[in-house]
């Protein structure tokens, strides 16, 4: 049999399969979501993301001293209030529940990347990501709520602002106030491409964020559009987005791979809760390996063209990278 090609010669061994290998998920490619409450002493496992917990801050130290130690180099802070109002006055409080969780975090750990989820949702008694009059969602009268919420963030010593609400102008918004009070230094991590996705189920129920009445779709994206996501992209950057985020991540490589080719930008992916969870749920029932399957999937998300990737697994993959490398 003739045949001057084959492939196969470079899978032969494990030596030369590492050798021709494209792409490798890196430790520091990982940022850990957290999830912070009031109280002291509570480290809770929460029952729709096994293996993730509710912290109050005490405890938190305790955890974020793990991740260090494993060599994670970013986190993400959600928190959940101890109220809520049509407002949403916690989120943008001084001495908020994640404000508080930032400072305590950058005191301790000055070296670690702090972001902070920027959002209304978790603090509104009717978890929209916005002011609502009517039943509807009102878009300019949240900017400066939104925007307050990021500059509480920075005053509290936060690295990077990430917000996640979709409201239109949100990024310029942001931008502007944190450069009117000093923190020009400031990047903002936009949820850009952030799609009405049924993969949030277990992160609504974590942070008790599930709207009260209709859904996010007159601000979240359709996952139907590919292109809308391109413009989207296009007028966060134009408003001063420092890295760009695509959310959900593994339903959506297509749009991570043409974000990353059009505007060349550092880009984030989110791996979300429902994806986490579907894979822990699989593995606990014996159906897959978790693990293989972790891999292979963080793996893809890096090779469509993710620079970083929010997960529930950074703990869990800096572990396996660890041990294999
Ligand atoms: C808040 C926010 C959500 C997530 C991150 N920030 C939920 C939502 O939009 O309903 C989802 C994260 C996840 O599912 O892991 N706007
Ligand atoms: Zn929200």
């Amino acid at each position: 049999m003739e045949m001057n090609k084959r492939p196969r010669r470079l899978r032969r061994s494990a030596g030369i399969r590492n050798l021709v290998q494209e792409t490798r998920v890196d430790i520091a490619d990982l940022v850990y979501p957290l999830f912070v409450v009031h109280g002291e002493n509570i480290k809770k496992e929460i029952t729709a993301l096994p293996g993730q917990y509710h912290f109050s801050v005490d405890r938190l130290i305790e955890e974020v001293s793990q991740v260090v130690n494993l060599g994670i180099q970013a986190i993400i802070l959600f928190g959940i209030p101890a109220k809520k109002d049509e407002r949403g006055s916690e989120a943008y409080a001084m001495d908020g529940i994640v404000q508080q969780a930032i400072r305590e975090v950058k005191k301790h750990y000055p070296d670690l990347v702090v972001i902070s989820d920027v959002c209304l949702c978790q603090y509104t008694d009717h978890g929209h990501c916005g002011l609502i009059k009517d039943h509807e969602v009102l878009n300019d009268e949240s900017l400066d709520l939104i925007a307050n919420t990021a500059l509480s963030h920075a005053m509290a010593g936060v690295d990077i602002v990430a917000p996640s609400d979709m409201m239109d102008g949100r990024v310029a918004a942001i931008r502007q106030v944190l450069d009117k009070n000093n923190f020009s230094h400031i990047p903002i991590m936009s949820y850009s491409v952030k799609f009405a996705s049924g993969f949030y189920g277990p992160f609504r129920s974590a942070a008790k964020s599930s709207p009260q009445f209709g859904d996010r779709k007159t601000y979240q994206m359709d996952p139907a559009n590919g292109r809308e996501a391109l413009r989207e992209a296009a007028l966060d950057i134009e408003e001063g987005a420092d890295i760009l985020m695509v959310k959900p991540a593994l339903a959506y490589l297509d749009i991570i791979h043409q974000l990353k080719t059009t505007y060349n930008m550092p880009l984030a992916a989110y791996h979300v809760s429902g994806e986490y969870t579907m894979v822990k749920m699989a593995a606990k029932e014996g159906l897959i390996d978790g693990e293989k399957v972790m891999v292979e999937i963080l793996t893809s998300i890096k090779r469509a063209g993710a620079d970083m990737i929010l997960t529930y697994f950074a703990k869990d993959m800096a572990e396996w990278i660890r041990r294999n490398t």
